[in-house]
């Protein structure tokens, strides 16, 4: 990019950060501009056009204090209606906020402006914020980071000496647009051509002798790192290593936990982990990897996705350095243990108050089924879905504006359907499935409990998938292979300290059971977090209706909140 474009840019994103008032506790403003465009990057000897914020990638991290005031001003300069989503916020009476696209709000058009006024209240650690229309989150995303009030003095765990965000990305050479185009004609066979760290792609991947930059971490021999980890990346998992090190994880999804000491951090599409590094080995230079899972063989394999930076002790040699590099060993690509005991070993910090009557329960089956009227089992014929329903988002008005008008109805939304508490069959199988705009009611403070299934015997498809759920916390009570037992695995559920997490993995060939309380009104997307996935149909919209007072009930829109005309699609391409 020129210079004089990066200045620009530089200057639109400055953050005003208000001194707070003392006192500890009042609130700051933290006012930031995204200007969203489309932007040539060239990597593998390719340019490609992609969406970006302010000209970065990734787009800029905001940074807050809990309590603070945050307001974006969206300038959509790209070719692409867009929102932008505050992933694991939760938008207390706020959900017009929330940036789903067709869900609480239509995107924001090109040479269009939005702006999103939000509080971080009550969550501390590390969310981030990506773009919610189409594939566009591939590139449109940035770290969100929430520090206690009375600063940093005050985490639950020695105060590190830096903070580095860690992003895990990944580079397509196909125009985003283009693998959206393709995926929602059901061609899901698209992959990227490597992950990404804080954006590069490190030195594995190289075209004609040239070698791909790698994120370098310079640190200080004794000093510690809270490495605020995201995964930013639309499908895979990655298990992340640091060779000659160990982590310890303090917190996940904006929620403290019991610090865990392991050598993988093992980190899902839309997850967080922060986890502190202690540079403590000997002064050297050092590989961090982030390599994908996939699933097992005879399912379709996935190229090997493995990106490289490194931990450097020796920032003043830079790039002339030829001290050999260690590597770490990493779990096979496989392997699916090493995530499902990463994850059985988080426990949250403090305990926590479960409810212990569950109002709604409900059993989500996630598998794939045909869409086609005939019998055959042509390959475009598959779908995702839950229950039995593979979701279609609207395309005239958002949800939350239907709801909110009273209009949900099959007049507003087309193709409306309510979600069933549990699948018509409990057989999994590649069986005919409906589509529609699956939405599920609940009175205002429902304890819903949520059994996530998916197919379980091995020969059926099965993945790993990261449910997750806009506008609340969720208590994970447990985790286990195989088909959920409503008796011995109840017994079982941690309800003392589970982990709280806005986005719950059920595991391949596994189940993943969570509670929460419905206590936001307004409508809340409810999907895995795969894009292939949630735009096949792997998704609901959970609606939580108003309180009994003025301060459980939803406000009206914000001034500038636009709907959507009935000109205005879902799709990410304004001229589609
Ligand atoms: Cu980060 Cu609806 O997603």
């Amino acid at each position: 990019m020129a210079v004089g474009a990066a200045l620009f840019f530089f200057f639109l994103a400055v953050a005003l950060t208000a001194a707070p008032g003392g006192g500890g506790g009042d609130a700051a403003l933290v006012e930031h501009t995204f200007v969203v465009s489309e932007i040539m990057l060239n990597h593998l000897c390719n340019d490609t056009p992609v969406i970006v914020v302010n000209g970065q990638l990734p787009g800029p991290a905001i940074e807050a204090t809990e309590g603070d005031s945050v307001v974006v001003h969206v300038i959509n300069k790209s070719p692409h209606g867009v929102t932008i989503h505050w992933h694991g916020v939760k938008q207390q009476l706020n959900c017009w906020a929330d940036g789903a696209g067709m869900i609480t709000q239509c995107p924001i058009q090109p040479n269009k402006n939005f702006t999103y006024r939000f509080n971080v209240i009550g969550q501390e650690g590390t969310l981030w914020w990506h773009a919610h229309v189409g594939f566009l989150r591939a590139t449109v995303h940035g770290a969100l980071i929430i520090r206690p009030r009375s600063g940093p003095g005050s985490y639950p765990f020695p105060k590190p000496d830096k903070e580095i965000p860690i992003v895990i990305g990944e580079w397509w050479d196909m125009e985003i647009v283009q693998v959206e185009r393709r995926a929602a004609s059901r061609i899901f066979d698209d992959w990227p051509r490597s992950p990404t760290i804080n954006g590069k792609l490190g030195d594995l991947s190289n075209c004609s002798g040239f070698i791909e930059d790698n994120y370098v971490l310079n640190v200080e021999h004794g000093k510690t790192y809270l490495l605020r980890i995201v995964n930013a990346a639309l499908h895979e998992q990655y298990n992340f290593k640091i060779a000659g090190h160990e982590f310890t994880v303090v917190a996940i999804d904006a929620n403290y936990v019991k610090p865990y000491t392991t050598d993988t951090i093992v980190i899902a599409s839309g997850e967080t982990v922060d986890a502190l590094l202690v540079a403590g080995a000997p002064p050297g230079r050092y590989y961090m990897i982030a390599q994908a899972m996939q699933s097992p063989e005879p399912f379709l394999q996935i190229p090997v996705l493995m990106s490289r930076g490194v931990v450097s002790y020796y920032p003043s040699k830079g790039s002339t350095d030829d001290t050999p590099i260690m590597a770490p060993e990493m779990p096979d690509q496989h392997d699916a243990t090493t995530s499902f005991y990463f994850r059985g070993n988080l426990t949250s910090l403090l305990p926590q108050s479960v409810p212990a009557n569950v109002d709604e329960q409900l059993f989500i089956a996630i598998d794939v089924g045909d869409i086609c009227s005939h019998d055959g089992s042509h390959d475009n014929c598959m779908v995702t879905r839950l229950n039995n329903i593979s979701f279609h988002l609207p395309t005239t008005t958002s949800l939350l504006q239907a709801h909110y008008n009273n209009n949900m109805s099959t007049s507003a939304i087309s193709m409306l359907k309510e979600f069933p508490r549990c699948p018509p069959s409990s057989e999994f199988g590649y069986s005919p499935t409906s589509v529609g705009t699956a939405v599920r009611t609940v009175r205002y403070n429902t304890t819903v409990e949520i059994v996530f299934q998916n197919p379980y015997s091995s020969g059926m498809f099965s993945a790993s998938n990261p449910m997750h759920l806009h506008g609340h916390d969720l208590f994970i009570l447990g985790q286990g292979l195989g088909k959920f037992d409503p008796v011995k695995d109840v017994q079982a559920y941690n309800l003392v300290d589970p982990p709280v997490r806005n986005t719950a993995l059920a595991p391949i060939y596994g189940w993943t059971a969570i509670r929460f309380v419905a206590s936001n009104p307004g409508v809340w997307f409810l999907h895995c977090h795969m894009e292939k996935h949630v735009s096949s149909g792997m998704a609901l919209a959970l609606v939580v209706e108003d309180g009994p007072t003025p301060e459980t009930t939803l406000p009206p829109p914000p001034a500038d909140y636009r709907s959507c005309d009935g000109g205005q699609n879902n799709r990410a391409l304004a001229d589609e």
